[in-house]
């Protein structure tokens, strides 16, 4: 079975090597659009221009799902998206109701683009599950751009986890699957606090598994 996976960049390549530990047996073309990155600083009309022809390519290419691994994509034109195509698609967006479950300091860091934090379905998200919590957002905006130069190290992130520490968050979302690859070096410094930090690629395979269970 072929499915596709589509993002910006090296952030679909994070949630790839998730798909390919847990369904060893699947083809995954992958996708990106290095030329246009990043794409958390575009409009929802300029990702609808992007997006719809890559995602239609990866349907004509006989995939039968496709994975969005981009949570910029998502929380602006996943309605256009899915309209746009027949096959399903499974898609990541800020785990923004898991961290106000696990809170117990009623305070979360979200860290994603400013297209996702500007977004609607991110606002609405905040409204259905966050409305007794404070939510931080750290400008991580130079992130992507930092992945994917390969020039993110310790220092460039230390400062944004250490205030959203300091200020109190004890879970930390890693809403942008680009900042999957810095993972590790943000949890170091987030369990110098106690803070979780949290990343969607476990339920994301989860969902893969059930949709891909229930094709035709
Ligand atoms: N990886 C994408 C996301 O999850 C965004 C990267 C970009 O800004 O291009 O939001």
């Amino acid at each position: 079975m072929k499915i596709g996976v589509f993002d910006s960049g090296v952030g679909g390549k994070s949630v790839v090597n998730a798909i390919e530990k847990a369904l060893p047996e699947l083809e995954i073309a992958y996708v990106t659009d290095k030329d246009n990155l990043p794409y958390g600083t575009k409009t929802p009309e300029q990702l609808i221009e992007l997006v719809i022809p890559k995602l239609k390519q990866l349907e004509a290419a006989g995939c039968q799902a496709i994975v969005v691994a981009c949570n910029t994509v998502t929380t602006t034109i996943i309605k256009e998206a899915r309209e746009a195509i027949k096959i399903p698609i499974i898609a990541v967006e800020p785990m923004v109701k898991p961290a106000c479950e696990m809170t117990k300091s009623k305070t979360i860091a979200v860290c994603a683009t400013p297209t996702t934090l500007n977004s609607n379905r991110y606002k609405e998200l905040l409204e259905l599950n966050a409305r007794h919590i404070t939510v931080l957002e750290p400008d991580c905006s130079d992130w992507v751009y930092l992945i994917e130069t390969k020039a993110a190290d310790r220092s460039s992130i230390e400062n944004r986890i250490v205030e959203v520490c300091e200020e109190g968050a004890d879970v930390i979302v890693l809403g942008c699957t680009h900042y999957h690859w810095i993972e590790q070096e943000i949890k170091e410094i987030a369990d110098k606090y106690g803070a979780k930090v949290i990343q969607p690629e476990a339920a994301l395979v989860a969902r893969l598994k059930r949709v891909l269970e229930q094709l035709p």
